[in-house]
């Protein structure tokens, strides 16, 4: 069992990390920017800390986990894109001066850092793209080759749509599709490479003890395009999901933000299946029933 210091653990991926994890018998700490609203989120046996113990608690842990981040949904004004850069790299840069030789640096980061790469085959032996995700990705990832040269085992998480009823993309797609307003997105062509939010808690919990090191693609091994996700998910919640949404109308609603839902990312988990794990929902129409049972979604 292992000490594991968590930052933004209060999140949707993080409470489900913080779960699977208390299986485990591990002995989590959590930093939080407010560790009063984290107690009500997390179970009592999780300990809680201001964020600004960093200094001196990162030190004394052997493994580190980092999900923390301005959430990326939605527009990014100025002011918000600022905050999304300094939660990401800012704390990154942070970290990888206080990891010690020898522990195990786990942080997030996204399939984000590919671009919009049409039908090419993307891994972690993919070049980065280009645009805003991608240029913060490489920043936000930057810090850990630091860390790895003195001794930390650093893995960058690169998290593709991570389905969750209750959080992120599928929480915010579940209205619509259930109303019968659901559609392909832009063109429809798009590659979306997804996973279960379960699968992810599995693939993180593996990559503490399973001798990855460097980028892991966190994603399903069945990326699809956009217009196969938008009808699994209509089939799924029992209603058509055949009203498209143009890719300028996203444009003028999202600003540069509409990258996250037209970007062509068809990644495959090469690493994760090299180190041997196993996908418990490698197909999205498993995944989407599994899901929506979960949630009570589908219709009687
Ligand atoms: N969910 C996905 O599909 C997905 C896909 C790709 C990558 N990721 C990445 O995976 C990580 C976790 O995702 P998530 O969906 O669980 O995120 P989330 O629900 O938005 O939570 C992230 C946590 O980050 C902390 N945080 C939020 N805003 C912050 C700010 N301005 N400065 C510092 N900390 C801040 C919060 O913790 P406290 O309030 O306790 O400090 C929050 O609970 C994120 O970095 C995200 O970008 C997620």
């Amino acid at each position: 069992m292992a000490d594991v210091l968590l930052l933004g653990g209060t999140g949707g991926l993080g409470r489900a990390l913080v779960s699977r994890l208390l299986v485990d018998g591990h002995d989590l700490t959590l930093l939080s920017r407010d560790p009063v609203r984290a107690r009500d989120l997390l179970p009592a046996s999780v300990r809680l800390a201001p964020v600004d113990q960093l200094e001196e608690l990162v030190p004394g842990h052997s493994v580190v986990v980092n999900l923390a981040g301005e959430p990326i949904l939605g527009r990014w004004t100025a002011a918000r894109w600022a905050r999304i850069e300094a939660s990401r790299v800012a704390l990154t840069q942070a970290l990888a001066g206080l990891v010690q030789p020898g522990s195990v640096w786990l942080n997030a980061s996204a399939i984000g850092i590919y671009g919009d790469r049409a039908d090419e085959e993307l891994d972690h032996r993919s070049s980065a793209g280009s645009g805003r995700l991608a240029e913060l990705c490489q920043a936000w990832e930057a810090p850990l080759t630091g860390a790895r040269s003195r001794g930390v085992r650093s893995v960058a998480l690169r998290t593709g749509i991570v389905l969750d009823p209750g959080s992120g993309a599928l929480a915010s797609m579940l209205f619509p599709f259930r109303a019968g307003l659901g559609g392909p997105m832009g063109s429809g062509d798009q590659w979306q490479s997804w996973i279960h939010v379960q699968d992810w808690v599995e693939a993180v919990a593996f990559a503490m003890s399973a001798p990855v090191d460097g980028p892991v693609d966190v994603v399903s091994p069945q990326p699809v395009r956009q217009r196969e996700f938008a009808s699994a998910l209509g089939a799924a919640v029992g209603r058509p999901a055949l009203l498209p949404v143009p890719a300028m109308a996203l444009r003028l609603a999202m600003g540069p933000a509409s990258e996250l839902l037209l970007a062509s990312q068809r990644v495959e988990p090469t690493r994760l299946l090299a180190a041997g794990f196993r996908f418990r929902f490698p197909t999205l129409a498993v995944a989407l029933a599994d899901l929506l049972a979960e949630a009570g979604a589908r219709p009687a």
